[in-house]
């Protein structure tokens, strides 16, 4: 029978810093990659993880004590290899806190990453654009992020700190790394011109798309685009001082309070649809930004 994992499961425990030294050296010994870039493959966007050289890849089942995905288009497997000649380590499908995860475990992988040696963290989402100006198929650098279900209580740092990763309090104001982001802007413009964009992610915990007076409270409040992933890996990054780029696409349009009745409701086949479209694209981007870091 298949089982949902519960976040409210009381048996459960976050993992011990020893715990995540013994799923890293269990890495370290089965690959000869020593990776100091991190990417992690949003929503029909895991052709990335394909495009690496030289790979060696462990399906999550396969690591002892890693989480399993359970979405469609989340293959769940963790690929080592060379990306526009640097070694990289690619997450092909993450974990969801919709899925039942507690946050502690949505994020262990970027802990596992950092332990690999990962010291830049490119992270990938699928996103409903709620700027007006957006269009299927754009492509945002994420500037900074409104992690709302991380505001009122469902945070991965909250508990005891790992002191080992990083101090009680971790500042967010610099978490988006500027000069990256500069430098994928420059290789979005180049590469997909007009489409290349620069907004805010706001981080609902779904299971559910916004409804429209959800979403017109999101552009109310400074979103640009809406996603259900990204932000707890982030402030995990940021704990433990990873530079950071994020990038989203936009795979379709939110429906905001005032467009009125009768519009296309968010469906996760037009997110999948819009990934395939755009997936060579958004490879190219990210490998040309591989290459600059
Ligand atoms: N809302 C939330 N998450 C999403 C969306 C959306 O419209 N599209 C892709 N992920």
């Amino acid at each position: 029978m298949h089982m949902t994992p519960c976040r409210f499961s009381v048996a459960e425990q976050p993992y011990t810093y020893s715990e995540i030294e013994a799923i890293a050296a269990y890495l370290k010994s089965k690959t000869r990659h020593n990776p100091t870039i991190g990417i992690i493959c949003g929503s029909g966007l895991g052709g990335l993880a394909d495009q690496v050289d030289d790979a060696e890849d462990f399906d999550y089942s396969s690591i002892p004590k890693f989480p399993v995905s359970t979405v469609p288009g989340h293959a769940g497997k963790l690929v080592f290899g060379k990306l526009s000649g640097k070694t990289v380590v690619c997450m092909k499908g993450r974990f969801h806190f919709y899925e039942g995860y507690p946050m502690w475990k949505v994020t262990l992988p970027v802990r596992v990453l950092k332990l690999l040696g990962v010291q830049t963290l490119i992270v990938t989402n699928a996103a409903g654009g709620l700027n007006p100006a957006y269009k299927p198929g754009d492509v945002m650098a994420i500037k900074d992020h409104v992690f709302l279900p991380g505001m009122v209580g469902f945070h991965p740092l909250q508990g005891h700190n790992m002191h080992q990763f990083g101090e009680r309090f971790t500042p967010m104001s610099d978490a988006y790394t500027p000069k990256l982001r500069d430098a994928l802007l420059k290789i979005g413009k180049r590469l997909v011109g007009e489409s290349m964009k620069e907004g805010v992610y706001c981080m609902v915990s779904g299971p559910t798309y916004e409804s429209p007076s959800e979403a017109s409270y999101l552009r109310l409040i400074g979103g640009d685009a809406v996603g259900m992933s990204t932000a707890p890996e982030v402030v995990v990054a940021r704990h433990c001082g990873m530079q950071i780029v994020g990038i989203s696409l936009v795979t379709n349009k939110v429906i905001l309070a005032n467009d009125g009745d009768g519009q296309p409701a968010a469906n996760h086949a037009e997110v999948l649809e819009t990934g395939k479209r755009r997936a060579a694209d958004m490879e190219k981007i990210v490998s040309a930004l591989v290459g600059e870091i």
